[in-house]
């Protein structure tokens, strides 16, 4: 995309798979389509399958049906709810430590991409499902299998790359009921689900998204309420209900089908990018050994202990918002997002049709010179307190910005900063012969992930 915003400017057309597309790299334009505009943009290009139950992930839903279900999720992801899900998470980072630590001891080189991929398979198990796996001791859990199989077989799907470059195929599909999932996988997270569901029901009480769900889902039922009681310290804002034409549907609660459609999809969307981002992390702490020392002070300033490390302490810690704002700018997991054009409108002098997809270049535009001075230099002073205001709302899109924003960022950002700490109050990175620099970078399919992984040693900070 760097090089097409060279060859074009920041504002081009593309015909994709028989689609117009308008790739939209300007500012103030992408201001307007994300946040002012919103009305007119609210929604994803549909993906041409009906696969049934993913079909109901908050991902794939549209207009007022989206907003129904975001603003009943929206509550599970508040800064309260965060706290709660500080033991869930030190107890996956203790898991974490102990798999590293084993490793250092023989003297292996450290696979970041594994260690944080089984880290970030355990954050969501807990906090998702209720399950406590340690991926990383036991990959034949069934839990494990299927969750990898899922996500292999997902996003990275020849079916999913055949959709939708040849969008035709979708109803074909929909006949021969081939769907982009797997179905075994679907039987397997179904069965789960209700297990889990039907525990709960009977009374086995456990603080996890899951859990959360079936609040929301009760407050839906039960009305506005227990939402307001429950939440009352979420500055998260609510998306409006704007579009009054639209037929409401607030009281649908959420079915089994949607609780693991939903529960499926965070888990996709939150585990290749949470470790690719602690992985470039890491990998930028051991080329960074200044900053790594500065950030080491900040840990030992505020979290001495292990049990100090909470979400509570994070908004004191401006080094290591800094630090993985700016890893998350230079790497950016998810390279590109979208919106569908769904009223004719003009932008910024440019008419845009009713059905027209727009294409975000999150990764050229993290990388633009006009926007960010020297951008391929790492610097995370780019985000102190004192810089913030200056950066431009649409200049850093990590999580997207506007009311269609990442809804798992604060648990994403939550999952990196606590295994950060964790990591630093007891190591410092160092790079080894194994170690890539700079790290390969794969970008298909829309992720930047290092496709051999981070390989990096530990030393212990004090033996
Ligand atoms: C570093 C980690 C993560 C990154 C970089 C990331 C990035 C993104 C991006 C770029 C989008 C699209 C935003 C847009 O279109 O404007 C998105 C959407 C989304 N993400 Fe994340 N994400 C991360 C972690 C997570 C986690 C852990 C969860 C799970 C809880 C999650 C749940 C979602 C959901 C549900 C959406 C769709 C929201 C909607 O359509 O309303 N993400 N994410």
């Amino acid at each position: 995309m760097c090089n097409m915003r060279d060859q074009y400017g920041k504002v081009f057309g593309l015909n994709f798979a028989s689609t117009n597309s308008l790739v939209v790299g300007d500012l103030a334009m992408l201001q307007e389509i994300l946040i002012s505009r919103f009305s007119a943009f609210p929604n994803h290009p549909k993906i041409p399958v009906e696969e049934k139950p993913m079909d109901s992930a908050i991902n794939n839903l549209r207009d007022n049906h989206w907003r129904v279900v975001r603003n009943t999720l929206s509550p599970a992801f508040s800064s309260k709810k965060m706290k709660q899900m500080n033991p869930l998470i030190k107890d996956c980072c203790d898991q974490l430590l102990q798999n590293v630590e084993e490793q250092r001891s023989k003297g292996t080189v450290l696979q970041f991409k594994s260690l944080y991929g089984s880290y970030s398979m355990d954050v969501i198990a807990s906090t998702f499902f209720g399950l406590k796996v340690n991926s990383q001791k036991n990959p034949n859990d069934p839990f494990v299998k299927n969750a990898k199989k899922c996500f292999e077989g997902s996003f990275f799907s020849i079916r999913l790359l055949a959709v939708f470059l040849l969008p035709w195929l979708g109803p074909v599909f929909d006949l021969l009921d081939i769907g982009i999932f797997d179905k075994e996988v679907k039987v397997f997270f179904h069965s789960v689900t209700s297990k889990v569901v039907k525990a709960r029901q009977n009374g086995e009480g456990r603080l996890d998204m899951l859990q959360l769900m079936l609040n929301a889902h009760k407050t839906e039922l039960e009305g506005e309420k227990g939402k307001q009681d429950d939440d009352e310290d979420d500055e998260d804002e609510m998306v409006t209900l704007n579009d009054e034409t639209a037929p409401s549907i607030q009281k649908q609660p959420f079915t089994i089908d949607a609780i693991m459609a939903n529960s499926m999809m965070f888990f996709l969307a939150g585990y290749e990018t949470t470790n690719a981002c602690l992985c470039f992390s890491s990998y930028l702490l051991a080329t960074h050994p200044e900053m790594q020392e500065r950030l080491i002070e900040e840990v030992d300033k505020f979290c001495p202990s292990e049990e100090s490390v909470c979400y509570e302490v994070f908004s004191k810690m401006e080094y290591l918002d800094a630090f993985v704002r700016e890893s998350l700018r230079i790497y950016p997991p998810v390279a590109t997002a979208d919106r569908r054009c769904d009223n004719t409108t003009t932008v910024n002098n440019y008419k845009i049709g009713k059905g027209t997809n727009i294409m975000i270049p999150i990764y050229a535009i993290h990388h633009d010179p006009d926007v960010w001075d020297n951008p391929e230099e790492f610097r995370p002073e780019r985000f102190s307190k004192e810089n913030l205001p200056n950066i431009h709302p649409a200049a850093w899109l990590p999580f997207g910005v506007g009311p269609r924003k990442c809804l798992g960022l604060r648990l994403a950002l939550m999952e990196i900063k606590f295994a950060l700490i964790r990591m630093l109050q007891k190591y410092r990175f160092e790079t080894c012969e194994e170690t890539e620099i700079p790290p390969v970078l794969s970008k298909k399919t829309g992720f930047i992930c290092p496709p051999n992984g981070i390989k990096l040693q530990v030393k212990p900070r004090k033996c």
